[in-house]
């Protein structure tokens, strides 16, 4: 079995949920704590085994390529300071020369576009797709998850959702449920509640063949207009092993408000030098919230 070597980060997306914070900055460069989003996703890749990073980006988004680049002023500043904490943080940013490439996909046609795009930097090798928008908080890195337990076919991760979310995500059509491994005979790209063959949903890692490239090459349209990802998976199930990959894990939707901030707070809460403030703030807020639900209860009564 060929190794997995090569890692998509589709990162061309507009971000327009975030306005007006990404009007002139990449969602992808939003942080968890002191840490862009895409950071976080390019070491996992790097943690799997990862050798070449490839962003398929777009307009407005060269602050990607600036961070993951040297900055001579800024890192001469902290060595004059003796600053060595920032200056290792810094230096861990610059990958091998020629291990990073950046090309754009000019519309915004859907996340099976943007992998496609991507074809012609990928061989006859499995490869890897990470969405930074899947903020994952694990032990091991969901994609050295993934990579250990990848044999052959697609494989993407999965988690179980509520019910009434299904319609956010694409869903398997389970087949045979082995707890962390699901293999599936269908999948459909955001289904309506009512319709979804299950509540198994997608999750933004995947490892998947280089043969998807010929059935997104068709560049059919499927859920919202777009070309999707999920549906070039459909005429290789049967041919390949499609698997969900159950990841040890919890995952923040973090392409929302509501998961950014708790990506934000968890991410804090375990962090030695933030612990007691994040925890004092929540008391305070906690504090704060009884005092009110208690006012509400005595204007009630
Ligand atoms: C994409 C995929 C979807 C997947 C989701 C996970 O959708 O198309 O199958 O479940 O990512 O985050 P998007 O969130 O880009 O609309």
């Amino acid at each position: 079995m060929k190794k997995v070597r090569k890692a998509i980060f589709p990162v061309g997306g507009l971000g327009t949920r975030f306005l007006p914070a990404t009007k002139a900055m990449p969602k992808e460069m939003l942080p968890v704590v002191d840490k862009p989003l895409i950071q976080y996703a390019v070491e996992e890749a790097a943690a799997a085994g990862i050798e070449e990073f490839i962003f398929v980006t777009g307009r407005g988004k060269t602050s990607i390529e600036d961070h993951f680049d040297h900055s001579f002023e800024l890192e001469s500043m902290l060595k004059d300071r003796g600053n060595n904490n920032a200056l290792d943080d810094l230096s861990g940013l610059v990958r091998a020369p020629g291990s990073i490439c950046y090309l754009r996909q000019q519309e915004p046609l859907g996340l099976g576009h943007a992998v496609w795009c991507a074809r012609h930097l990928i061989n006859d090798e499995p490869f890897a797709v990470l969405s930074a928008d899947d903020f994952i908080l694990s032990d091991q890195p969901c994609l050295k998850q993934m990579v250990e337990a990848y044999d052959d076919g697609n494989m993407v991760a999965v988690t179980n959702v509520p019910q009434q979310n299904v319609s956010r995500y694409g869903i398997l059509d389970v087949d045979r449920d082995e707890g962390n491994k699901v293999w599936a005979k269908g999948v459909v790209e955001k289904p309506p509640v009512d319709k979804a063959p299950s509540n198994v949903a997608i999750i933004g890692r995947y490892v998947l063949l280089p043969e998807i490239f010929t059935h997104l090459e068709r560049q059919e349209r499927g859920a919202g207009g777009e070309i999707q990802l999920t549906d070039a998976f459909i005429p290789m199930i049967g041919k390949y092993p499609f698997v969900g990959y159950r990841f040890k894990g919890r995952r923040f939707d973090c392409g929302s408000k509501e998961g950014l901030l708790a990506a934000n707070l968890n991410v804090a809460f375990k962090r030695d030098d933030l612990k007691q403030s994040v925890t004092q703030e929540i008391q305070a807020l906690y504090d704060e919230i009884s005092e009110h639900s208690q006012n509400v209860k005595i204007k009630g009564a």
